[in-house]
């Protein structure tokens, strides 16, 4: 494994990848560690002219990679999942170093995200088609599937390398080509898988990674150009409506992994110590910078003070530091406007009357201290925005109706999550809560072979299992008369 680090000097690839090499466009944009708050890279900043480059590669490749066979498609996403696993912990220190996730999370972000390859490598040779009964003798019907075309990615930074791979693997396995727009703040990870994948054997054109600091021009010359088919984004709502507008004018296929604000609901049957340590595996992963992360912990009253109580010291206990330590626990934020909606958050909820059992405070740099707040309302920006930061409001209800009520008062409804050892309740408040995920006393439910995706303003189409693959096929019917 050759590796790209000395100390926290990055030496890998920071070209675009356009065709089959990694160029420097005419600019480059600084990168810099949220951690240390140094530059780390010079990454390429791409305009429309590289944009329009990728897009005649990706049309070209297309034409080629449609026709390969789903075994030539699943033997070089094998290949590549292979080389991800190989170089997993110098991806996961490229993660720490770029966007601060913890390393040994990161790791494990690294294997959440080749699972993805590894699957639909598999389940590339289970496109199935269907032959239709015919009311008449002499026909014979069929729907068979095809690739969409060539796609648009544009994937966040919280998840640089799943969010990438959740989405390539599916696209690449139905026969799409690719061009991926990670975000400005995690360019690396992208570049990195995309390097596997031409080690891997991967033609050109067909992986594409077009990195910038601004992506408006950039995004319009793909949505606007009606020879890309599909776009695929995850991020906020805010931007996800604004290209769902643009897509609008070529009517291309859209998914949307949009934002949420997820409950935690803990009845007190629950089993008080379990559901402790899942808030900590649910809220503070990431530094709580995910968007399947709980915004909302629902507890019961008559539990609701010794929850409180174990919830803070676990919280209190949690390590905060380098990302690149082994040990740590709590990165920092992605970028001073993270941190500075965290700090907003948290000082509305404090001046409307909540108090914080432990944290509250920002620390040096990005860093921000894992934080409780008790005596949370349903008036406090906590409770209406996605906080995207480690910070765990507590509310108190009395009755099942009143908190899924509570549960659903939200424009969002990706995850929703509930602790309760009676299975009759468990049934009931699950098929109540409307959302797209239920963490049914499971605080992290996402894996590659199921739906991921949401409901209402946290967006539409899935990701994982075959229906992230149906999001990139297009059903073909065809009559034939004897
Ligand atoms: C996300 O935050 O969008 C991804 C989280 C996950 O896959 O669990």
């Amino acid at each position: 494994m050759t590796d790209i680090f000395s100390g926290q000097i990055f030496s890998g690839q920071t070209g675009a990848l356009i065709g089959d090499t990694f160029t420097q466009a005419a600019q480059q944009y600084a990168l810099t560690s949220p951690s240390s708050g140094k530059e780390i890279a010079r990454v390429a900043d791409c305009g429309v002219l590289e944009a329009h480059q990728a897009l005649e590669a990706s049309i070209a490749a297309f034409a080629t990679w449609r026709k390969t066979t789903a075994y030539e498609r699943s033997s070089l996403l094998r290949k590549w999942f292979n080389l991800i696993l190989r170089d997993e912990q110098s991806i996961a220190r490229l993660i720490a170093l770029e966007m601060g996730k913890p390393v040994t999370e990161a790791l494990g972000e690294v294997r959440y995200a080749a699972s993805f390859i590894e699957w639909y490598a598999e389940e590339a040779k289970r496109v199935y088609g269907e032959v239709l009964p015919s009311q008449f003798g002499h026909k014979r019907l069929f729907a068979t599937k095809h690739p969409v075309g060539p796609v648009y990615a544009v994937t966040p930074w919280n998840f640089p390398a799943a969010m990438a791979t959740r989405k390539l693997g599916p696209a690449l396995a139905a026969g799409c080509t690719v061009i991926l727009k990670p975000a400005e703040q995690s360019p690396l990870t992208a570049l990195k898988l995309a390097e596997l994948w031409l080690e891997a054997g991967g033609p050109q054109g067909v992986i594409q990674v077009i990195t910038c600091s601004d992506p408006v021009a950039v995004s319009g010359v793909f949505l606007d150009d009606p020879r890309v088919r599909k776009i695929t984004f995850t991020g906020s709502t805010e931007v996800g409506r604004i290209l769902t507008r643009q897509s609008a004018e070529t009517l291309k296929r859209v998914s949307m992994e949009l934002g949420g604000h997820a409950p935690f609901i803990v009845f007190e049957d629950a089993d008080i110590d379990r559901a402790v340590q899942d808030v900590i595996a649910c809220k503070f992963r990431n530094a709580g910078q995910t968007c399947v992360c709980t915004n909302r912990v629902y507890v019961q009253r008559n539990i609701l003070e010794e929850f409180t109580a174990k919830l803070s010291v676990a919280v209190a206990a949690l390590r905060v530091g380098d990302p690149l330590i082994a040990s740590t626990q709590i990165g920092p934020l992605v970028d001073a406007q993270g941190l500075a909606k965290v700090k907003a958050h948290v000082a509305d909820a404090l001046t409307l009357g909540a108090t914080a059992s432990v944290g509250g405070h920002a620390l040096e740099g990005l860093f921000f201290e894992p934080t409780v707040l008790s005596g949370v309302t349903a008036d406090m920006l906590v409770m209406r925005e996605e906080t995207f930061g480690p910070v765990a409001p507590v509310i108190a209800f009395d009755s099942e109706a009143e908190v899924i009520a509570a549960a659903n008062d939200t424009p969002f409804g990706l995850a929703a999550y509930l602790w309760t050892k009676d299975l009759a309740r468990a049934v009931r408040v699950t098929e109540s809560l409307e959302y797209g995920i239920i963490g049914l006393n499971d605080p992290v439910p996402s894996t590659a072979q199921a739906p991921f995706g949401g409901i209402k303003q946290s967006g539409f189409g899935r990701e994982g299992g075959h229906w992230g693959l149906d999001e990139y096929l297009y059903v073909k019917y065809v009559s034939m008369a004897l």
